[in-house]
């Protein structure tokens, strides 16, 4: 008796591990399918828990050779916030944003020579992380292009003062969504090729 209820118990387990391991996949799918950029917002600001944790999950990117080399500075003060709602007027800060967060690519930490360009496909890969958890949160994100504009780069890097081994790559301005707009669907089967082109 014992021991039939030991099985029937160790069988639940399994199969409860089995279905919880289905819904997060389709979670995290129904994430990356349903996010979109948002532009407005409603003037309401994140917590320090929420920046932290999109950080933590921006800093989970992969990098090339893991030498993660990026850094983050996180614009709150209403000052700043006008400054590189200026300097990038197609940011839509000004429309509510609590956040905007640079992404900077570290060049003391970047690769050296033909390789060092990986920075930016690294620093693309925290991007769309912290793109994703906004998302997940029920926030809205937007994904504000600097690099490789030289202007934007220096307009940027002038407001948050960074050192000359520090480029801007892009902002992630962040804030409550004050608008939903529609997934866009983007599936062209005509982009895929097996093989050979
Ligand atoms: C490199 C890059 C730069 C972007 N710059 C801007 C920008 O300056 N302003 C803006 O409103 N959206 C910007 N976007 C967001 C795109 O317009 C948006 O991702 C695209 O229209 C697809 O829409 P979706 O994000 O809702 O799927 C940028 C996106 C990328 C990847």
């Amino acid at each position: 008796m014992k021991k039939t209820l030991f099985i029937l118990t160790l069988t639940a387990m399994i199969i409860s591990c089995t279905c919880q391991s289905e819904q997060n996949t389709n979670s995290a799918l129904d994430v990356i399918n349903t996010r979109v950029s948002v532009r407005q917002f409603t003037g309401d600001k994140l917590t320090d828990q929420q920046i932290d944790t999109i950080l933590r999950v921006g800093m989970a990117a992969p990098t090339a050779v893991n030498k993660q080399p990026w850094a983050f500075v996180v614009v709150d003060d209403a000052e700043q916030l006008s400054a590189l709602s200026q300097a990038l007027p197609s940011s839509r800060i000004e429309n509510g944003a609590s956040h905007a967060i640079v992404v900077c690519g570290d060049m003391t930490k970047a690769l050296e020579g033909e390789a060092q360009g990986y920075w930016v496909e690294d620093t693309s890969a925290a991007t769309e992380n912290m793109l994703l958890a906004a998302h997940a949160m029920g926030l809205g994100g937007l994904w504000v292009g600097v690099y490789p504009i030289a202007e934007k780069v220096k307009r940027v890097s002038d407001i948050i003062a960074a050192p000359e081994y520090i480029v801007p790559m892009c902002l992630v301005v962040l804030g409550i969504p004050n608008e939903q707009p529609a997934v866009k669907d983007k599936y062209k089967p005509e982009n895929i090729h097996f093989n050979r082109w």
